[in-house]
């Protein structure tokens, strides 16, 4: 069985906290040391674009976040580590994707409607306004980091699952348009942690102002924690340890034992002042030495630029030939290009069952993308028997009307609306 593909990226727009890093960075640190999967983990500076337009925050967080996953334990042998930005085969496949995609798919994409819906209720007449394209167009932008890399897992929150669905969309698109080059990407949701609480015990969050930077100096680090919310049961008095923001930020770091025996004296009545000082002391000594690393790094950047120049070198050996492959197929090619056949039917017979089931799977979705404003079509039709027949007959036509290639696509579609539309018939 060969490796699979876990690609992630973080946008870097913000200073990496506590929750960044029990979220995605650990897990992913983790990953990136079992051999049965490679790793790709990058920058999403490009991303950082979207949302933020000062340049110096946009810097300062690519230097922190990449200064993060080193000092972290991320080992950029056992990972390929890189900056969006080097690897410019991803904005090219980002135009190759646009033009694949229709505007509908976009229109449906969360962070898009939430600014629709927001100058809706403030009563705006321009539903798009202050809506930039790169807001719009962000999910290709996601899909072609992923697609680059043929990518399986794509670990992520929970509010970046569409657009890993677009980016199967999109990628069944291309297979079905032109030829099956990539791979149909899944999210993987780790339910376990993906809540880790901030300092008001809502979800540890930059747009909740509630955040505990990693790599915080001491004092700071002690200030934050006391500010921590908690009630105002006294000193003896027990306390739920899985209702309180200091227990559950404790056990995030703990190991069984610790995390029992902390269990234990909430139980028992903890004052909280102590639990404070004790979560303190706890994260204080589980930093030091990776802080004092950060600082490191933060004063040799000259490094850590190295090293992700050479993991865009990596990230571009494989990138490269794939998106030269996507260029002859979408007709990007050199004048004295020759198609070779021969080595076309070489390819599919290589693929493996598991491979071309996956490409069928892609296939269907694509058609049923085409098909699907016929579907609704019909169920919303007054009579949807008469507008199944008559949607078969329409596409039935335009089958016998096409030219030899458009008629074997347009035969797919056909064959699948008889399929989707059988109960009516
Ligand atoms: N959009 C993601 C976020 O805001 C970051 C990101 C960009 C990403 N490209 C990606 C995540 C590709 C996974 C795969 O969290």
């Amino acid at each position: 069985m060969s490796q699979k593909t876990v690609l992630t990226g973080i946008t870097t727009t913000g200073t990496p906290h506590i929750g960044n890093y029990l979220g995605a960075i650990k897990p992913a640190i983790e990953a990136s040391r079992n051999p049965a999967f490679k790793s790709y983990f990058f920058l999403a500076d490009f991303h950082a674009l979207i949302k933020c337009h000062e340049p110096d925050r946009v810097a300062a967080s690519t230097r922190e976040i990449a200064a993060t996953w080193l000092a972290m334990g991320l080992d950029p042998e056992q990972a390929v580590f890189y900056r969006q930005t080097d690897i410019p085969e991803i904005t090219e496949l980002t135009w190759i994707l646009t033009c694949l995609t229709s505007k509908g798919l976009m229109n449906r994409a969360h962070a898009y409607k939430a600014s629709v819906d927001q100058n809706r209720e403030a009563g705006k007449e321009d539903l798009d306004d202050g809506v930039l394209m790169g807001l719009f167009n962000y999910p290709i932008l996601m899909a072609a980091d992923i697609l680059m890399f043929n990518a399986d897992i794509i670990p992520v929150g929970k509010d970046q699952i569409q657009h890993i669905e677009m980016a199967r969309d999109i990628a069944g698109r291309f297979n079905y348009q032109y030829e099956p080059l990539f791979t149909l990407p899944e999210a993987q949701v780790d339910e376990e942690t993906k809540l880790i609480p901030g300092l008001d015990g809502r979800k540890m969050s930059k747009s909740y102002n509630n955040t505990i930077p990693l790599f915080a100096d001491r004092d700071t680090l002690r200030s934050l924690i006391f500010q921590i919310r908690t009630d105002l049961r006294q000193p003896g008095e027990p306390k739920d340890p899985d209702d309180s923001t200091l227990f559950q930020l404790y056990r995030c770091f703990a190991n069984e034992q610790e995390t029992a025996a902390m269990r234990q004296r909430f139980l028992e009545g903890i004052a909280w002042g102590d639990a404070k000082q004790e979560l303190f002391e706890f994260l204080d000594a589980r930093l030091t030495e990776p802080r004092t690393r950060y600082n490191e790094l933060m004063n040799d950047l000259g490094h850590v630029e190295t090293v992700l120049k050479s993991g865009a070198e990596k990230a571009r050996a494989y990138a490269s030939p794939l998106l030269e492959k996507a260029r002859i197929a979408v007709g990007i090619r050199p004048l004295t290009y020759i198609a070779t056949a021969p080595v076309e039917e070489q390819k599919k017979k290589e693929k493996s069952a598991e491979e071309l089931e996956r490409i069928e799977q892609g296939r269907l979705r694509a058609v049923m993308i085409q098909i699907q404003p016929l579907l609704d079509q019909v169920k919303q039709a007054s009579d949807p028997a008469v507008e199944a027949r008559q949607v078969l007959a329409d596409k039935q036509a335009e089958v016998d009307g096409a030219k030899k290639k458009a008629r074997d696509k347009l035969q797919n579609e056909l064959d699948l609306l008889q399929q989707s539309l059988q109960a009516y018939l």
